[in-house]
């Protein structure tokens, strides 16, 4: 990440006006901490227009922003509006955030298994971004749950089944939500600063005790480059321990989608299967990568000795269906109709394609972030901030990296809301996977793990 110039002297006593603070961006300066307040401030209080938010939205991602600038800007923007403590719920508080991917529904499963073994998790979740999706616009697939919780209902929830998950209110986190939005319209995402500051304004507003940062790497990443990633993990485990909140980032693959579905309502039932027992092949990495990232959480939690321990406890909350009792729970507390889970002809996607084989071979390469697009151009993301999604739209794979297949055998399966929406995710489909003729080289689904220690010394290097 390139790294702001040194600032002039400025003196906060005379009045801060957002053009000299953009302009100042602009020309590569590095901004004092009572401007970058002052931004974080006026996005969440709207006194700030948005075309001077996009413009130093630009400025910033071009010119970077220094490891103090990314650190005031997270903690201004978690201040930008009401916070929740942790401290009523008797629990230790601990989160997973992802920096984005596709078929990523982790969420689903590590929030019922941590609350499972005794920690609390109140999760602060973001809708679609670009082109990854969104756990709200996902949840919000089932009739009836409530997202925007108010505190007070968001702490009950917690009280009553050990995690919730929600997101921000126009109270909570309102910057974020405001540079979010801005952000997903003006090509402004793919910043580990900017990335780094809205993740952890939303977890850190949370009033944790504990966060596990699920950071994504390889074709679907918002950073492409594997050292961006190591810098983004690194950055947010320092910029949150500096806090007080013991962190750790997992840099984990994202060269295909996670699972076998993407999209919002089939990204549920795909979860929700894991916890009823069944253990598809094709669910494997993110059955893994879910008590991975459990195990973590409650070790962080205090409630194992080591993450290994954590991996055993979250392994048997899945099978002995405590997880899924838990989920179950959070989701009739918080408005949803748990019906639809038992009923095969609730999903009705307005079109149905399946698609076969264009060729024979191995499955070499994804590009995952144009999967990505495909699954919001089915209809299952957004064009424009605001735009309801179609819980049934997304893409059921059945075959994944690796798999050998032959022409004409079922490839995907695509929904979409309109049958006129289904070519072009077919066209992106062909163009973003690859075939070979040998098998392709198997990618670990963990690559590095950041604590503070090493996330400090990885710093103090760059
Ligand atoms: N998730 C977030 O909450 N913010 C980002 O910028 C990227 C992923």
């Amino acid at each position: 990440m390139k790294q702001a110039e040194p600032s002039e002297p400025q003196t906060s006593a005379l009045p801060l006006h957002m053009i000299d603070i953009l302009r100042r961006k602009r020309d590569g300066l590095a901004l004092e901490a009572h401007e970058i307040e002052f931004v974080a401030r006026g996005a969440g209080s709207g006194e700030i227009p948005q075309d001077q938010l996009a413009a130093w939205l630009m400025a910033a991602w071009i010119r970077g922003l220094s490891l103090d600038e990314t650190r005031t800007l997270a903690l201004a923007m978690r201040d930008s509006g009401e916070k929740f403590s942790s401290a009523g719920l008797g629990r230790t508080a601990v989160d997973k955030h992802s920096s984005g991917g596709v078929g990523d529904k982790t969420s689903f499963l590590v929030a019922p298994l941590a609350a499972a073994c005794g920690v609390a998790v109140p999760m602060i979740s973001g809708r679609a971004l670009g082109h990854t999706g969104g756990t709200l616009d996902k949840l919000e697939a089932i009739p009836g749950y409530r997202t925007a919780l108010p505190l007070a209902e968001f702490e009950i929830v917690l009280k009553k089944c050990g995690a919730s998950i929600v997101g921000q209110t126009p109270a909570l986190v309102p910057a974020d939500r405001v540079l979010y939005a801005l952000r997903d319209r003006t090509g402004t995402v793919e910043n580990p600063s900017l990335i780094c500051a809205s993740i952890l304004s939303k977890k850190l507003a949370a009033g944790l005790d504990a966060l596990v940062l699920d950071v994504k790497t390889g074709s679907g990443a918002f950073l492409r480059m594997y050292e961006d990633c190591e810098f983004l993990a690194a950055l947010m485990v320092a910029t949150a321990e500096a806090t007080g909140t013991r962190t750790v980032a997992l840099l984990t693959d994202m060269n295909q989608p996670l699972g076998y579905a993407a999209g919002n309502w089939i990204e549920l039932v795909e979860a929700v299967d894991l916890m009823r027992g069944k253990r598809p092949t094709a669910s494997e990495d993110l059955r893994e990568l879910s008590l991975i990232l459990a195990g973590w959480m409650i070790f962080l939690g205090g409630q194992a000795e080591s993450e290994q321990a954590g991996y055993a406890r979250a392994e048997k909350a899945l099978i002995d269906g405590s997880a899924l009792r838990i989920f179950f729970e959070m989701v009739a507390a918080q408005g949803g109709d748990l019906r639809v889970f038992d009923d095969p002809g609730f999903h009705k996607p307005g079109a149905t394609r399946v698609l076969e084989s264009w060729e024979s071979g191995y499955v070499a390469t994804m590009d995952t972030t144009a999967l990505g697009w495909a699954v919001q151009r089915l209809g299952a993301g957004r064009e424009k901030a605001g735009e309801p999604v179609d819980p049934h739209a997304g893409i059921l794979f059945h075959a994944r990296r690796g798999a050998k297949v032959e022409r004409g055998q079922p490839f995907a399966t695509l929904y979409a809301t309109t049958a006129a929406q289904l070519d072009e995710p077919e066209a992106i489909l062909k163009q973003a996977i690859r075939f070979s003729e040998t098998p392709p080289q198997s990618v670990p689904l963990v690559s590095r793990i950041f604590t503070s220690a090493e996330a400090e010394e990885y710093l103090a290097r760059q």
